[in-house]
């Protein structure tokens, strides 16, 4: 348990608890792992501003907080199988899972330029608007139902895709994405990944 999840009464002097709860600790939190440590740290992994490793670690920055929270409470249950995040989860109590959830869906969407040149096919936009718009929006910002996917990591999309084609993430409530991976071929994984990644990372649109 950190310090700043005292009894607002034994820190009145310093700090009042909503700046706690949804400001520093958070950020504490970010940079430090918590009492799993410095290699737990979500910094060294996911960036100084939560834009991710450009490879297999996701930007976080501006994802809604209820999703990252969920993801969270996810790895932490095993429902969602990924050996170093589950102990990353594991780590934290669920009052700090909230914590950082807060702090990365408060910080300005931030992403890494595409790690490659290569372009997505020409048809790609089409496939995205017909298979998966609906839930995750124009171009890929998110909506109410589903997280953005634009500006993360080309390898990481695919992973995940992969991830839910061969069941091993199933941590969709209604199996709405096992259905619409399974639906995918190796090839559109693929271009669907490019073709979001190269996407930047932006808020989605208030009027959405
Ligand atoms: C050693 C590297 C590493 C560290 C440290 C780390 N992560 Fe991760 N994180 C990853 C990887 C890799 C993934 C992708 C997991 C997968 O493929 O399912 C991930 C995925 C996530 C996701 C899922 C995001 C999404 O879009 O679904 C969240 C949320 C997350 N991490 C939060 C954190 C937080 C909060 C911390 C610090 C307390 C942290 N991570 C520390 C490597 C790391
Ligand atoms: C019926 C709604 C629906 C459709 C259609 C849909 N998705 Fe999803 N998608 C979701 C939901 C809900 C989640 C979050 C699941 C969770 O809570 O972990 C998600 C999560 C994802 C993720 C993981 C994001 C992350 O940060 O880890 C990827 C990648 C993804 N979808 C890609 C796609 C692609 C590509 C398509 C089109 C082929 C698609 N989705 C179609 C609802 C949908």
């Amino acid at each position: 348990m950190l310090a700043f999840l005292v009894p607002a009464s034994a820190c009145t002097d310093r700090m009042t608890p909503s700046d706690d709860r949804f400001g520093r600790g958070g950020e504490l939190i970010a940079m430090s792992g918590g009492e799993g440590g410095a290699r737990y740290a979500c910094v060294t992994c996911h960036g100084a501003r939560g834009e991710g490793n450009g490879f297999d670690a996701p930007r976080l920055a501006g994802l809604p907080a209820g999703y990252l929270q969920k993801q969270m409470e996810d790895f932490a249950a095993g429902l969602r199988p990924h050996a170093l995040m589950m102990d990353v989860a594991q780590f934290l109590d669920s009052d700090e899972r909230v914590l950082v959830s807060n702090h990365y869906a408060g910080l300005p969407p931030a992403g890494l330029p595409p790690a490659t040149t290569e372009q997505a096919a020409a048809g790609t936009a089409a496939l995205y608007v017909r298979a998966c718009q609906s839930c995750h929006g124009a171009e890929g910002v998110g909506t109410a139902q589903a997280p953005p996917l634009n500006g993360q990591p080309a390898f990481y999309l695919a992973q995940q895709l992969q991830d839910w084609q061969q069941s091993k993430r199933r941590n969709d409530g209604d199996h709405a994405m096992l259905k619409a991976a399974q639906q995918l071929e190796a090839a559109e994984v693929r271009q669907l990944s490019l073709y979001l990644s190269a996407i930047p990372a932006r808020p989605a649109s208030p009027a959405r």
